[in-house]
């Protein structure tokens, strides 16, 4: 019978790839833990109407990537595609929004039914924070700074470049959207059918194309920042300010605008050029407008999200990880005879509470001392501990796994600190 595979674009994380994203991990929660960020669960599974509210009906994500489907009692569920929706939503539904300032933080799978390629996925992992309840831009450069503060911990800062942009309110987009329209329609022939079924949709969405000739047409389309209200101007201006304040150095992208509706004022991305075609390795901006869309009271919000992945493939590839995050095993136990199986497990739960900092495998499961052995060089422990009832029930043997092959015999009472002697540590 065939065996059953993986679907396509959902990966597998292995043991070899696991100490990346275990380090990757305790980095963000440090540096949420240093700017006072707090933890935030909500669920995988949302009702698909929050995300087409949310991300917008015309967009990529909504049109042609969520995984929907009816569940038993008819009601239309998502997969959620991000973490936004689900974040405002958890957030108001909790009484979390009401008068309050919030910095909250999620982590956890995403899924959209996007064409997989190195760094795209249809699970893959973000990071996101969120910030509710401030005006800005003091919040906007603190989320932008709290990335950078990342980059720096991962040691991935010179690889990575802030752009920002300041997309004005949905009032400004939506005039400019339809001056983006009328400009269209007059060379819809030099178009293709792409751009021209987007053109009435979602006209912004042309400028991201990715055809030449659609570029070419574009050539002196009207500008964004010809339409952006003074208001937007003035705190996008102060935002440059801070991060230039901070030396955090960045590019203004006015083609910057964002694959997701609910994004007004400025918007940001780090992109890499280490990645490949995949470059963007963390999106977001201020949106202001959702939480009273999905029907909560008018609430200022900032935030963004980090592709895991992406920052996974760049650590690996530029062997950032430090060696002391790979998970190490530091002893093998050896246990000859099903008669010692007791005395190794006692064993080994003395050496574990002794010393807590090591890796120590207890053989299970039997076999010879050969192979054993064979098993112990191969789990890279540095010492061997050889429980064999010939020895006689007392004794033990402490075998370094190098090319010394140095051994020595002990009284069983004085194995848990001969270990720590052999391997120059203290126990507590
Ligand atoms: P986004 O730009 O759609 O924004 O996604 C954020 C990041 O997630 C991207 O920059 C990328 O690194 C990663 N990502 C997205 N799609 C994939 C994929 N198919 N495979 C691998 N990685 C991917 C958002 O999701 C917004 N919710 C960000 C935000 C939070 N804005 C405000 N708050």
């Amino acid at each position: 019978m065939a065996k059953l595979q993986a679907i396509r674009g959902m990966n597998d994380i292995l043991p070899e790839q696991t100490p990346s994203w275990q380090y990757l991990e305790k980095c963000f929660q440090q540096v949420m833990h240093r700017y006072a960020y707090q933890e935030i669960r909500f669920p995988i599974l949302e009702q698909t109407a929050l995300f087409k509210r949310s991300i917008g009906e015309v967009t990529d994500i909504v049109e042609k990537e969520m995984y929907s489907f009816d569940d038993r009692n008819g009601d239309n569920l998502s997969l959620r595609p991000e973490g936004t929706a689900g974040c405002v939503r958890a957030a108001d539904q909790n009484g979390l929004l009401y008068n309050q300032q919030q910095r909250l933080w999620y982590q956890g799978p995403m899924f959209r039914h996007e064409r997989p390629q190195k760094g795209r996925y249809r699970q893959f992992h973000q990071f996101g924070v969120e910030a509710f309840g401030m005006d800005g831009p003091d919040i906007d450069a603190e989320i932008i700074q709290l990335s950078a503060s990342l980059w720096n911990e991962l040691d991935l800062g010179e690889y990575l470049t802030l752009e920002i942009n300041n997309i004005g309110s949905a009032e400004d987009r939506k005039s400019y959207g339809a001056a983006l329209t009328s400009f269209l329609e007059e060379r819809a022939e030099s178009l293709d059918d792409d751009a021209r079924k987007r053109m009435h949709t979602n006209p912004m969405r042309v400028l991201d194309s990715k055809n030449p000739d659609v570029q070419s047409a574009l050539g002196d389309a009207p500008a964004l920042e010809d339409y952006v209200n003074e208001q937007s101007i003035e705190h996008f201006s102060k935002l440059k300010a801070l991060l230039d304040r901070v030396g955090i150095t960045y590019v203004v992208n006015p083609r910057l605008v964002r694959g997701l509706d609910y994004y007004n004022n400025c918007v940001f991305e780090w992109i890499t050029d280490s990645l490949g075609a995949q470059g963007t390795v963390c999106g977001g901006g201020r949106y202001d407008g959702l939480v009273a869309q999905l029907g909560g009271k008018p609430t200022k919000a900032a935030g963004f999200a980090i592709g895991e992945e992406r920052l996974v493939l760049m650590l690996d590839s530029l062997s950032k990880v430090p060696a002391q995050s790979l998970q190490k095993t530091d002893v093998y136990i050896v246990v000859i005879g099903e008669e010692m199986s007791a005395a190794a497990m006692e064993l080994s739960l003395q050496l574990r509470s002794s010393y807590p900092q090591l890796g120590i495998i207890s053989h299970c499961g039997g076999g010879k001392y050969n192979s054993q052995l064979k098993r112990a060089f191969s789990s890279g422990a540095e010492l061997a501990v050889v429980l064999e009832s010939d020895s006689g029930e007392e004794t033990v043997k402490l075998r370094r796994l190098d090319d010394s092959a140095d051994s020595v015999s002990v009284n069983i009472s004085e194995a848990v600190l001969k270990v720590g002697e052999i391997l120059g540590i203290s126990g507590s």
